[in-house]
């Protein structure tokens, strides 16, 4: 399922870390920016939530959050399927 931004893939994200990443200017749950459709030096479309992702699953370092617990399979799916199953980045 494509799934909804609102609905689906902002509450996997704790309040502490969606206030404490913005500081940092990643905006966990801001749906401007996590449908960017900008690329960057890293991937050609939607960097911000490829960025986002990549930290969650641990294949950009270090893992998000900081010493976990880790999304689970179906919190990575959810996010994953958001991003890549169309109709992709809905609000
Ligand atoms: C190296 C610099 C970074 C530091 C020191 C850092 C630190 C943190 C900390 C401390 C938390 C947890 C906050 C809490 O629960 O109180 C967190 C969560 C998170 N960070 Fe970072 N972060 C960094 C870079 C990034 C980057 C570059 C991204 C993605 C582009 C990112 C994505 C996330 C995500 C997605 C979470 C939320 C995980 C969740 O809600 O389960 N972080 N970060």
């Amino acid at each position: 399922m494509a799934g909804s931004f609102a609905a689906d893939v902002v509450p996997l994200f704790t309040q502490p870390s969606i206030k404490h990443m913005a500081r940092m200017g990643v905006k966990l749950n801001d749906f401007d920016y996590m449908s960017d459709p900008a690329g960057d030096g890293d991937y050609p479309d939607h960097a911000n939530a490829r960025h986002v992702y990549a930290r969650l699953d641990g294949s950009e370092q270090p893992q998000m959050p900081p010493g976990g617990p880790f999304w689970d399979d179906d919190m990575l799916k959810t996010l994953s399927d958001w991003m890549n199953v169309a109709p992709t980045f809905q609000p």
